[in-house]
């Protein structure tokens, strides 16, 4: 009975240590969504930097949201970092996120403080990047084509079937077309530009930088995508030519949430702070990711499309990223164009 009895106490104080250790090292489940190898490169740096174990999965700005949202009622997720923001502000709306104010946001740019702001500070911008497109020059010399230039362009008879996006539902890259499209020409022609475009469209696409991957492989001539995207297929020896469309275009404020009910807030917050850092934002160009950092001391890699020299429109992402406005648009989109055969 004693030796059992000591035994015990052994082994339920080596599992306690073996706890407590556990949990002084700490453990995160990160959500991502942005490209896989900054998802990675970012998991692995805390990882170092800390000794915090990191779950990761990658998944698309739409889908990310869907699922804070079904498991909201038992959070399995501590923090969403990257995406576009207007999902971001969506889950600030609804609760699905809290609060966190980092001692890092005297670092930021007013844009990235912006989103911090319209949120009631439940989420923060860690870059910004420029919509766009981009196409494949052989592709486009083979079918002897002038090279596009404008949104108009791709509406184009002789684009048909050579033009890809992903869907709204799942990306936020095509969320942020749809919504810069209803802003640039406002909403009645923005839907008649989207049901032209679909008539053009070979594939709509779960993730938002899935197109520029394919055009880089010849798959699709056009890739509707961010800008930062295809230059990360040119800086990879595609031949993939960047456009910035003629008529102007949004961009999106890529964000970061803390999740509400997080099991492990203390090391969101870390995992919050050390993703705001000047020299973590830096890292990204390692991972071939070419967004325009949000920390005022991390210089934005030189492949980097020049936020200053692109017509860029004034995105209202209060409004484009509501949850009203958001769930009515894809909505509508839903059911006013992707239904519409092609
Ligand atoms: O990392 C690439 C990127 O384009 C980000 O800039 C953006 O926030 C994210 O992917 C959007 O991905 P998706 O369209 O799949 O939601």
């Amino acid at each position: 009975m004693r030796t059992w009895m000591l035994a015990g106490t052994g082994l339920a104080a080596i599992a306690s240590g073996f706890v407590g250790s556990a949990e002084a090292a700490g453990r995160l489940t990160l959500y991502c969504a942005t490209d896989e190898a900054w998802c990675q490169l970012m998991a692995t740096e805390f990882e170092k930097a800390t000794g915090i174990d990191v779950a990761m999965t990658r998944k698309s700005s739409g889908e990310t949201f869907a699922q804070i949202k079904a498991e909201k009622d038992n959070p399995k997720g501590d923090i969403w970092w990257g995406g576009t923001g207007d999902p971001h502000l969506q889950a600030a709306e609804e609760g699905l996120t809290d609060v966190y104010e980092s001692p890092m946001n005297g670092e930021l740019h007013d844009w990235a403080l912006a989103q911090y702001e319209v949120s009631g500070g439940r989420t923060v911008g860690i870059y910004a990047g420029a919509l766009g497109f981009g196409y494949n020059t052989e592709l486009l010399a083979q079918k002897g084509l002038a090279a596009p230039a404008c949104w108009a362009d791709l509406i184009k008879p002789e684009y048909k079937g050579e033009v890809q996006m992903a869907n709204p539902n799942s990306s936020g890259t095509a969320y942020t077309a749809l919504a810069t499209f209803v802003q640039l020409m406002g909403e009645d022609k923005g839907f008649e530009y989207l049901k032209a475009l679909h008539a053009n469209i070979n594939q709509y696409t779960k993730s938002g930088s899935a197109p520029i991957k394919a055009a880089a492989q010849g798959e699709t001539m056009v890739g509707i995508v961010f800008q930062h995207d295809a230059v990360t297929m040119k800086a990879g020896g595609a031949p993939i030519a960047v456009v910035s469309p003629c008529e102007g275009t949004g961009y999106e404020i890529g964000s970061m949430s803390i999740i509400a009910g997080a099991r492990n807030v203390e090391e969101a917050e870390q995992f919050y702070d050390f993703a705001l850092k000047a020299d973590v934002q830096t890292k990204a160009r390692e991972a071939k990711s070419y967004q325009v950092p949000s920390n005022k001391n991390a210089p934005p890699p030189p492949e980097s499309p020049k936020l200053t020299e692109i017509k860029l429109i004034d995105y209202d992402f209060a409004k484009y990223g509501s949850s009203a406005e958001r769930s009515r648009l894809l909505g509508k989109w839903d059911s006013e164009v992707s239904a519409m055969p092609r």
